[in-house]
């Protein structure tokens, strides 16, 4: 839930239409369904991914993809589109493609943002939740790397928008 509005929030603030909001918001949560597909004893490590760990745990992108893409419905396809691009960066230096900035669609590099923040924010099996000034540092260092620069910039626009969503 806290993913789909943050990346209604970005979607709404990026200038996406209605529509487009609207699927954006029911797909993005769909972004690591290939996990599915990804040993447990991977995905509830606490520590540190072996080298081999990681290579099956970055599948999950393509997998999710192979799972949606075929729908007959709009929102799963999105789905799919969500799932392949929400690991690539805007420089080029993601996976599973390396695709750089517009060539990852729209939906992706909203939905990875969105990602990114609420993993940040918040504690996971191999991280503690970071303070607030924390993630911002991250965001700045990663505008131009990992994300979109627009989309930075709207995030920050809209920080007090997305705190309450997680609240
Ligand atoms: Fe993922």
């Amino acid at each position: 839930k806290r993913m789909a509005l943050t990346s209604k929030v970005l979607g709404e603030a990026y200038g996406l239409d209605r529509h487009d909001v609207k699927i954006l918001y029911k797909a993005a949560p769909l972004h690591d369904i290939g996990k599915i597909a990804i040993p447990d004893h991977i995905l509830n490590k606490p520590g540190k991914l072996t080298p081999e760990e990681w290579e099956t745990m970055k599948t999950h992108a393509q997998i999710g993809h192979d799972i949606l893409a075929s729908s007959e419905l709009e929102v799963l396809r999105a789905g799919a589109v969500v799932s392949v691009g929400h690991h690539e960066n805007w420089d080029g230096s993601g996976y599973p493609k390396g695709i750089a900035g517009e060539n990852i669609p729209i939906f992706a590099r909203i939905a990875a943002l969105a990602d990114v923040f609420d993993a940040l924010i918040n504690k996971r099996s191999y991280k503690h939740a970071w303070d607030i000034e924390d993630v911002r540092k991250f965001f700045v260092e990663m505008n131009g790397v990992k994300f979109q620069p627009e989309l930075v910039d709207l995030l920050f626009e809209n920080e007090a928008k997305l705190l309450e969503i997680q609240r």
